[in-house]
């Protein structure tokens, strides 16, 4: 019996040294030692039949081996739960002093900064936004605009029309805006005077792209009805919004003809080339616009300017090709 105890030790002491967890060791323990059929225990349970003599010296010894067991158990349960615990340490070590990793910045498109920066100036000479339709009738974006069919000015303003032959609609009714004009005649359907309206928005024009023209762009349309308006009040605003967005900016007026104001200006400004570039148009509101709005001339006067939006922001950033800001490709766009 002596013999097998000690078979027995050995069995487990190796299985108890090659263990690799807790539960491992658990069912070692058990399998030994566990009450009801380990196999040390039912030597023990066998002890009473035993001669007296043997059954001392033997007990004796199934008790030493016993204690050698849950020794050796204990021995390897500590052991592997600091092996846990360094691994822990070394693969899900956190150390919670130290500085955040940073998640890359998005930022807005040079386009959407300048567009803010329009807003936030005209906002504070007392100009509120107002957004309107891209796809547009020929009534609001060329006739109420003293553009009338056949009008020559339309001849600068190549439209692209809408495919509308499976409609009523007739042919050359609908368009994509050429201007944000198109919104003077929505707004003052709406709005009485005296009023200050800003209209950003994108516009279309039939035009081959090159560095400083595309078939899409962004314009913002400025308008002012008030008693009493001059072409002052228009030149102020001008240069308080362009100084405002283009610091040390050097500009150029001069006359020019747009069908919807009289007298009618330009403004070139000066790019670090040397060149200049057309940045808008602007003028008096003609009579005849008021007066199609049902408002009375006599009374009531105003200016309304017209700026590339994108224009602005390529002399803003130093562009000086209009196709990377409609470049949706984020090398270019992460330098601005
Ligand atoms: N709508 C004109 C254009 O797009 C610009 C403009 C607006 C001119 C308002 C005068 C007054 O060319």
């Amino acid at each position: 019996m002596q013999g097998k105890l000690i078979d027995l030790k050995n069995e487990a002491l190796a299985q108890i040294l090659s263990a690799g967890n807790t539960r491992e060791l658990e069912e070692i323990r058990v399998a030994y030692l566990g009450k009801s059929r380990g196999k040390i225990t039912n030597i023990i349970k066998k002890l009473p039949d035993l001669p007296p003599q043997e059954r001392a010296i033997v007990g004796r010894f199934a008790n030493e081996t016993k204690k050698a067991i849950e020794d050796a158990l204990e021995t390897q349960s500590t052991f592997l739960s600091k092996r846990r615990a360094e691994n822990i340490a070394q693969t899900e070590w956190l150390d919670v002093t130290a500085p955040a990793v940073s998640l890359p910045d998005g930022h807005l498109h040079p386009l959407t900064q300048t567009l803010n920066e329009v807003v936030k100036l005209t906002n504070r000479l007392g100009f509120q936004v107002v957004t309107g339709p891209e796809i547009e009738t020929d009534l609001y974006n060329f006739e109420r605009v003293n553009m009338p069919k056949n009008a020559p000015s339309r001849d600068t303003q190549a439209s692209l029309y809408l495919d509308c032959r499976n409609s009523k609609i007739q042919p050359g009714e609908i368009l994509l805006r050429t201007q944000t004009s198109n919104m003077q005649a929505r707004v003052y359907e709406k709005t009485k005077p005296p009023m200050r309206v800003l209209v950003p928005g994108k516009c279309f024009r039939v035009d081959d792209l090159d560095a400083t023209h595309s078939y899409e762009f962004w314009q913002f349309e400025g308008f002012v009805v008030d008693r009493g308006t001059k072409m002052t009040h228009l030149f102020g605003t001008l240069d308080y919004i362009l100084k405002g967005l283009l610091p040390g900016i050097e500009y150029k007026l001069w006359s020019t003809n747009f069908s919807f104001v009289e007298p009618g200006v330009e403004v070139v400004a000066k790019r670090t080339d040397g060149s200049w570039m057309e940045l808008l148009g602007a003028g008096m509101i003609h009579p005849n616009v008021l007066k199609m709005a049902g408002i009375d001339p006599a009374q009531w006067s105003g200016f309304a300017f017209g700026m590339g939006l994108t224009r602005l922001a390529m002399m803003r950033f130093q562009v000086d090709d209009i196709r990377v800001l409609t470049n949706p490709d984020l090398r270019i766009l992460k330098q601005f």
